[in-house]
């Protein structure tokens, strides 16, 4: 017989406690103490290795056949695009992001509109709330049961006699296992209960969304002890106070990363934007200084945004820094790139830098219209609006080529953009009527590119 009893386990060097301490005598580390389940076994060594002879045995390639995902499509196009293509049978998707981004909006949305029978479990908000939402949602489905529970045996209960298609939980914080003391929400709870679901889902193939809140530090216990146990991690990401919501796959073993997409916040829930470029565009910046615009892409969809520079001269001895939506190391990098190679002195000067929409770049391709903006404003020259400038700045002051530049130049084109600057690295470009490819080797040849005319 298995019996199951509760033991600290340092984190650091595995030393076990049966009480909670502050530093671990093992290696003297402090605060790595996390509450486990043990699981004490009664059968001995010897029989458990005869028992696991019948299980599962070494083969070849040859022997296994592929998997085939039948994927269960929803009403949100966008959602099932960054999924892979849809919901896979048994996948564990973990649906992060802070309190009051949307994460329930989306997953009772998801539930109201689907055919399908879905268990929607929620420990934070009572089945009447869940109905009024629904209401302003405006539509009540009754394939969709609501169940408040936060036991998670009690849950697998229920989730063997309904057997549903889809299941979700609202949100991982809240459920907990009377095994484990610490409080729902700690580590310890938030990993026990995820695994035991997992277990479950995985044998019943069924899918699961996980929903999980992420602190504006994305610290918090909880999704991230997570992200290596499930199978898909979505993220919602930018300002819950603008209308729209930005979700980016970050994890996906049924799909490509990095994807994303982009919903609206309006009075009946979340709905697709889905020529998210024109949204992040206003058409008003001809003639202003600070502004420049370039295509990212993230996935196999590329986004045209708005990069916004503001150079002052700094109050204070030491000027500040500060950047939204990139690493504020690349943009110390770049600033150093602009002194060197750029010929702007920007030493006694404050920098200032946003994407508009409050998103999130890790595509390097923004360096050249960083840096285009950090210029156009520390000159109070102006880019021509419809100039989109598109390449990786290196160290050196040169220009280096970024993928897929034919879909962002197409983009581009299709956005009504007249000329696109990029790196004369991308030798065999095909020419377009109408857009202007320019091409050049280094930051300075660039820069006289875009500042041409203007
Ligand atoms: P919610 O899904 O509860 O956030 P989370 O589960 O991530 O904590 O979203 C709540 C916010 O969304 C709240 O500020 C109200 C807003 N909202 C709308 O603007 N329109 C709607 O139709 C709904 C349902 C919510
Ligand atoms: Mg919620």
């Amino acid at each position: 017989m298995a019996k199951t009893k509760s033991v600290f386990v340092c984190q650091q060097c595995g030393n076990e406690s049966p009480k909670w301490t502050g530093r671990c005598t093992g290696c003297n580390s402090w605060n790595t103490f996390i509450e486990e389940l043990k699981i004490t076994n009664s059968t001995s060594g010897r029989h458990m290795v005869a028992q696991s002879k019948d299980t599962v045995k070494p083969r070849p390639f040859s022997e296994v056949s592929k998997e085939d995902y039948k994927r269960k499509t929803s009403k949100f196009k966008e959602f099932d695009r960054i999924l892979g293509g849809g919901t896979v049978p048994g996948s564990f998707i973990l649906l992060g992001g802070e309190p009051g981004i949307g994460k329930s909006t989306l997953a009772l949305q998801l539930a109201l509109h689907s055919d399908d029978k879905i268990l929607y479990v929620s420990g934070e908000e009572s089945a009447g709330q869940i109905k009024a939402r629904a209401e302003r949602i405006g539509k009540c489905n009754d394939n969709c049961l609501v169940y408040n529970e936060t036991d998670v045996d009690k849950i697998l209960i229920q989730v063997k006699n309904v057997c549903p298609s889809l299941i979700i939980i609202d949100s991982i914080q809240t459920i907990y296992t009377p095994l484990i003391e610490s409080a729902p929400g700690s580590v310890s709870q938030v990993r026990e209960s995820a695994t035991r679901l997992l277990r479950v889902i995985k044998e019943m193939v069924i899918p699961v969304i996980l929903i999980g809140h992420i602190t504006k530090e994305g610290s918090i216990a909880g999704p991230k002890v997570l992200e290596h146990i499930v199978d898909t991690v979505i993220q919602f990401e930018g300002d819950h106070n603008l209308n729209y919501r930005i979700i980016r796959t970050i994890k996906n073993r049924f799909g490509a990363v990095p994807e994303l997409a982009i919903f609206e916040m309006g009075q009946k829930g979340l709905s697709e934007v889905l020529n998210p470029s024109s949204y992040f565009l206003h058409s008003n910046i001809n003639n202003l200084s600070g502004v420049t615009i370039t295509c990212t892409i993230d996935g196999y969809k590329p986004l045209l945004i708005e990069t916004q520079a503001l150079v002052s001269t700094a109050v204070y001895g030491t000027p500040q820094r500060s950047a939204t939506g990139i690493d504020i190391r690349r943009l110390n990098m770049l600033l150093a790139v602009i002194e060197k190679k750029g010929g702007l002195n920007l030493s006694n000067k404050d920098v200032f830098l946003n994407f508009t929409g409050g998103i999130k770049i890790q595509d390097t391709s923004a360096d050249l219209a960083i840096i285009a903006a950090i210029v156009s404003s520390g000159s109070d020259k102006a880019i021509d609006a419809k100039t989109c400038c598109c390449a990786e700045v290196s160290l050196t002051g040169e220009l280096r080529p970024v993928s897929k530049i034919e879909q962002r130049i197409a983009e581009a084109h299709k956005l009504g953009f007249n000329k696109i600057v990029v790196s004369a690295g991308h030798k065999e470009l095909e020419k377009r009527n109408g857009i202007e490819i320019k091409k050049a080797s280094s930051l300075i040849d660039a820069l006289k590119l875009i500042f041409r005319n203007t």
